[in-house]
């Protein structure tokens, strides 16, 4: 969930409102499905042509249906890893938390709300990617990236009950580049009790975005309940946040540049490991055995400016 300012917060005011106009309007917003720089855009485009020609030159022309992040913002795979096992993930954390601290960061700015595993491919082991093996979700990634796909870098952590909301517990879309989103696994269940993600759907993002509000990174927006709701008033917009219900072993796809905002649990816990992936035109196992495990550690920036490897 989290996103990370492309332009850091003390240059903020220095943006070029001409460039920020441009970034934001609707025909911009409509092709990129995202306020960044058009140059980083029109290479990740490039890079994702690339990566689905390659795909057609192993597979053959496909038709890989619609993607449902991109019509609906978030989807949802029941059952993908065995709920004890994914439970068994939850305690691994639990025990990082108590015993083994030098594991677990805690942001400042998120310390009532969010505590991180540092490294899970190494902590943690690889197991757990097993789950992209499962043919349902490999299936809604390729109908997504229409190619192969790799793992940008891996995250685990904890959201906490707190009245103290910050950052992603705002409405708020992530700026990422197109052809990149997010995989949740959950190692604990998630309901509106107990921090399931709240999404708004492409449409209803799109209405905000026309009256201004767009929660990117140009930052100092960000609204929660009641800003939003104010704001949704005020320019006649509908507020009809949606979530799903998660048990431990679903899995979650979301489309992040759609607005949505973390929930802080009123009780207990929510655990997820989180994947975040860009296309890539070989799969994204081959990838990592190329690599090797710190190739897909948690770091900023969140994405490479050049998504090409080599
Ligand atoms: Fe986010």
């Amino acid at each position: 969930m989290r996103s990370m300012p492309i332009v850091p917060k003390f240059l903020q005011g220095t943006v070029n409102p001409i460039l920020k106009k441009i970034v934001r309007s609707t025909l911009y917003t409509t092709r990129y499905n995202n306020s960044l720089d058009i140059r980083l855009n029109e290479t990740y485009l490039r890079y994702q042509r690339y990566c689905s020609a390659q795909y057609a030159s192993r597979h053959g022309l496909q038709d890989f249906g619609e993607s449902r992040i991109r019509t609906h913002s978030a989807q949802i795979f029941p059952k993908v890893m065995p709920a004890d096992k994914a439970r068994q993930y939850s305690s691994v954390i639990s025990g990082f938390i108590e015993n083994n601290k030098e594991l677990v960061k805690i942001d400042d700015k998120h310390s009532s709300l969010l505590k991180t595993i540092k490294h899970p491919l190494q902590t943690m082991g690889t197991d757990y990617l097993e789950i992209f093996k499962n043919p349902a979700l490999h299936q809604a990634l390729l109908a997504f990236f229409h190619g192969d796909y790799r793992l940008e870098w891996v995250s685990a952590f904890r959201t906490l009950p707190s009245t103290h909301i910050a950052s992603s517990w705002n409405w708020h879309t992530d700026a990422n580049p197109p052809y990149s989103c997010k995989v949740f696994l959950h190692l604990t269940s998630a309901t509106a009790e107990t921090g399931a993600t709240d999404f708004m759907t492409p449409a209803d993002t799109a209405a905000y975005r026309r009256a201004g509000y767009f929660g990117d990174q140009y930052g100092s927006e960000r609204m929660g309940d009641q800003g939003i709701q104010e704001f949704a008033k005020k320019h006649n917009l509908p507020y009809r946040p949606f979530h799903f219900d998660v048990s431990a072993g679903d899995v979650s796809l979301f489309n992040q540049n759609f607005l949505h905002r973390a929930v802080a649990p009123r009780t207990g816990y929510r655990d997820v490991m989180e994947f975040f992936l860009l296309p890539n035109p070989v799969p994204w196992d081959e990838q990592l055995a190329k690599d090797g495990i710190d190739s897909a550690q948690l770091r900023v920036p969140l994405y490479p400016k050049n998504p090409r490897r080599a």
